[in-house]
């Protein structure tokens, strides 16, 4: 049956681009409702993505600093030692915080949540829980899940994917970690400092595909020195799980001999897809692409007029602030104004210690390109606070057109990189050149400060080094 009263916007899920979608959509005036099946809104990202692995990212960093690092700036603490339920229940109350603080937000721009799975019945249509929604407006944010890996088959106990990884109840002995991204070395970062033995095992020979190639590089280097274990050019073939644990059969990459691997827990983080499945698309004719992303156009709109398409089940990263941007543009065209998302300035982190922060082209993709461009590098060894932090590992590099020295790129692997690549996106955002950066008063002493001087490195000038 029919809802009596048609919306204007409907949103099918509530991770970062839809609940921005939806509160955006209303501020502008806009009826708008939010479809989510999930018992909690907020998505992957507030429910078992970006904020449980920073609650558990923050919290295993200070145990491993209380343990190993403090010592060294004259702070002795002694007896230190892991409470896991309560790191738990730290992570968990975090979680709630967000995720009921997304209720709070819809209930104060007046959002409707329609509890259950949307499926998409007409292009005018939503079904939720048995009851039809009609709509002048579609926006699909459905999100994406883990990408499965045959032979590898996830049970969440001995086989996780990140979202077991997310609620280990003991500190594994060896920890196997199939995939060298994001979430292979944030989630390896965490249970090597609790405790665990970590082997990261990557199909290709480094890191961190589709970061800067060096920074992916040196970042190796420090995860080595902390303990982790590398296998590159890897791949796994199959797992057996036992009573004790499971035994992994891997092969070289490029063909070879076959050999096992132990482990108590494996983690599958190999990437993820796009999450169409259950939305009635095939029926009302939305296309999706070869990646089975759904397809859009330079609007966000699908094949289907009046059904719009943002977040990790489009083409581009799967990073929530791009998800969001999408769905504050997407609910700016809805509303008649112009919605624009800048896709050469949205930076990526990688929230280990040191971290890893990227906005624009790495050398790599110039080099592809034929972009002439120059390089300036500055070290955090040469840098007054992060030697104060005793945190000089790391480097900031900044890479300008040989021409006009707009910036076309900043890759920094540091402590903070994620809060100091910010200025570095904006610079993007305004166009600036690596002048223009240079030219900015920085205050003293800050780890920013190794931006600024990259950025004269580029014209050969740095001043502290
Ligand atoms: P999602 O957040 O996936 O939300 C989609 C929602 O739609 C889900 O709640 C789902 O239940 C709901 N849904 C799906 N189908 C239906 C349906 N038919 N009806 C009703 N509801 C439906 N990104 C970062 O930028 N920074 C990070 O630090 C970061 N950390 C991460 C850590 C982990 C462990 C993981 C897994 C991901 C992380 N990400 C991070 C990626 C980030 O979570 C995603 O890019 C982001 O959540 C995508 O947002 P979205 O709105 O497109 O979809
Ligand atoms: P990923 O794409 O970041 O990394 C997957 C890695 O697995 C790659 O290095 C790839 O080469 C490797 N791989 C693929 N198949 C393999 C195989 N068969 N054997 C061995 N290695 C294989 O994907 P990940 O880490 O699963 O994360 C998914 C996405 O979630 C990320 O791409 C990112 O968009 C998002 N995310 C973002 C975070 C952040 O912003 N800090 C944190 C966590 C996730």
């Amino acid at each position: 049956m029919a809802d009596a009263s048609p919306y204007d916007v409907i949103v099918i899920g509530s991770g970062p681009g839809g609940y921005v979608c939806a509160i955006r959509c209303a501020q502008l005036g806009l009826k708008t409702a939010c479809v989510e099946k999930r018992e909690t809104l907020g998505g992957t990202c507030l429910n078992i993505g970006c904020i449980p692995s920073k609650a558990m990212l923050q919290a295993s960093e200070k145990y491993e600093e209380a343990r190993h690092g403090l010592a060294a700036m004259g702070v002795k603490v002694d007896g230190v030692s892991l409470d896991l339920p309560a790191l738990m229940a730290h992570k968990d109350s975090v979680v709630k915080s967000n995720t009921t603080g997304i209720e709070y937000l819809f209930k104060k721009n007046k959002v409707d949540w329609l509890k259950g799975l949307g499926t998409i019945t007409a292009p005018d249509t939503v079904e939720v829980a048995g009851t039809a929604h009609r709509t002048k407006a579609i926006v699909v944010a459905t999100g994406s899940d883990v990408m499965p890996l045959p032979g590898v088959a996830i049970d969440e106990q001995r086989i996780v994917s990140s979202t077991g990884a997310l609620s280990l109840p003991a500190v594994p002995e060896h920890m196997v970690v199939i995939g060298g991204g994001y979430i292979g070395l944030e989630m390896g970062s965490v249970w090597a400092r609790l405790g665990a033995k970590v082997t990261v095992v990557e199909f290709l020979d480094f890191i961190l595909p589709g970061m800067d190639r060096e920074v992916g590089k040196q970042m190796q280097r420090i995860l080595a020195k902390q303990g982790l274990a590398f296998r590159l050019g890897t791949k796994v073939t199959g797992a057996a799980t036992t009573e004790a644990g499971v035994t992994l059969t891997v092969e070289p990459a490029q063909g070879g001999a076959a050999e096992t691997l132990e482990a108590d827990t494996v983690l599958v983080s190999i990437g993820r897809r796009p999450h169409t499945e259950g939305l009635g698309l095939e029926a009302v004719g939305v296309a999706l692409d070869d990646r089975k992303r759904i397809r859009t156009d330079g609007h966000w709109r699908t094949t289907v007029p009046g059904i719009y398409a943002i977040g990790d089940v489009i083409a581009g990263p799967m990073l929530a602030h791009k998800a969001e941007e999408e769905g504050v543009a997407v609910a700016e065209l809805l509303a008649g104004q112009s919605g624009h998302v800048n896709y050469d300035a949205i930076p990526g982190v990688v929230y280990t210690f040191p971290e890893v922060a990227t906005v624009g082209k790495t050398e790599e993709q110039l080099k592809d390109e034929g972009v002439a461009y120059r390089t300036g590098k500055f070290p955090f060894t040469a840098n007054g606070r992060a030697r104060a932090m005793n945190a000089t590992d790391g480097f900031v590099k900044v890479l300008a057109d040989a021409r006009t020295d707009r910036v076309l790129g900043v890759h920094i692997l540091g402590a903070e990189a994620g809060t100091m690549i910010a200025e570095c996106a904006m610079a993007m955002e305004f166009g600036a050149s690596a002048e223009d950066i240079a030219r900015t008063c920085h205050a003293h002493p800050t780890l920013n400060e190794a931006v600024k001087e990259a950025a004269l490195a580029v014209d050969g000038r740095p001043l502290h080094i």
